[in-house]
């Protein structure tokens, strides 16, 4: 019987495919995540929950002076990531491991950015891991989530695929509580919004949040695969 393919813990041919598929998805959010996210070129970064890969190639291409690091729990994803990246991997650039967030087998301080997309809804106990992570965070470096606030995380709506498998999402302001129970000095969140046919950028941070209006005849602007791009989407910074 062909095995149900799974987002939480991608296995087997059937995970194989739906890395591929989520590929595609997930695209729209993570080019959009990563015009945020400020990377060094000699920044050393870690992506969790890495998927097929196609995350750690990307960090890579920002920061080519360092080694860059992928973590996940599906040995399916751990062999798909090694396959995407084959050529850095011989060569000593990028280094994939099979562990969970709950237990990585990194030294303390170890990274400047650290990126979880489309991840973190599955993870259980999550203070824990927001713990876990920040220990292997070098001080002052950043940890990314990105997700779609819904769990519609880009441009197909499999959100209640997401809950049939236990996905929790949580919001900017659930996120800021629990990174800041977990150690974080500073949490600032980005919101993409299409509302009313507009584009906003929110910033939040210590000093409150603030809303600004990007483009106006949003959906003019967009070709017909943007259109069906789930409408809100969210990248949380967390500085240690
Ligand atoms: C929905 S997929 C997203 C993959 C990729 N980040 C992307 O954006 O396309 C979730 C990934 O997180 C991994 N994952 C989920 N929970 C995890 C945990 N506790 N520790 C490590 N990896 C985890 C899964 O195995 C899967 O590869």
């Amino acid at each position: 019987m062909e095995e149900k393919p799974s987002y939480k813990k991608p296995e087997g041919q059937s995970g194989e495919k739906l890395l591929d598929i989520m590929d595609h998805e997930h695209t729209p959010i993570a080019l959009w995540s990563l015009e945020n996210m400020e990377v060094k070129e000699d920044d050393v970064t870690l992506d969790i929950g890495c998927g097929s890969g196609l995350n750690i190639k990307r960090l890579y291409e920002k920061s080519p002076k360092a080694k860059s690091y992928g973590v996940d729990y599906s040995s399916t994803s751990v062999r798909k990531s090694i396959m995407m990246n084959r050529k850095d991997v011989d060569e000593g650039n990028i280094v994939v491991e099979e562990a969970d967030v709950l237990d990585m087998p990194f030294e303390d301080e170890q990274f400047n950015i650290i990126t979880a997309f489309s991840t973190v809804f599955f993870w259980p106990d999550i203070i824990n891991a927001f713990k876990e992570v920040k220990r292997v965070l070098k001080s002052g470096g950043k940890f990314f989530i990105v997700q779609g606030i819904n769990g519609n995380n880009n441009c197909q709506p499999h959100g209640d695929k997401g809950n049939d498998e236990g996905a929790v999402f949580y919001n900017d302001q659930e996120f800021k509580n629990m990174l800041q129970e977990a150690g974080y000095s500073s949490v600032k969140c980005i919101i993409r919004k299409v509302q009313e046919n507009k584009k906003f950028v929110k910033t939040y941070n210590s000093e409150g949040y603030s809303e600004e209006l990007i483009i106006d005849n949003f959906k003019d602007n967009m070709n017909e695969e943007e259109k069906e791009v789930s409408s809100e989407w969210l990248c949380v910074m967390a500085e240690k």
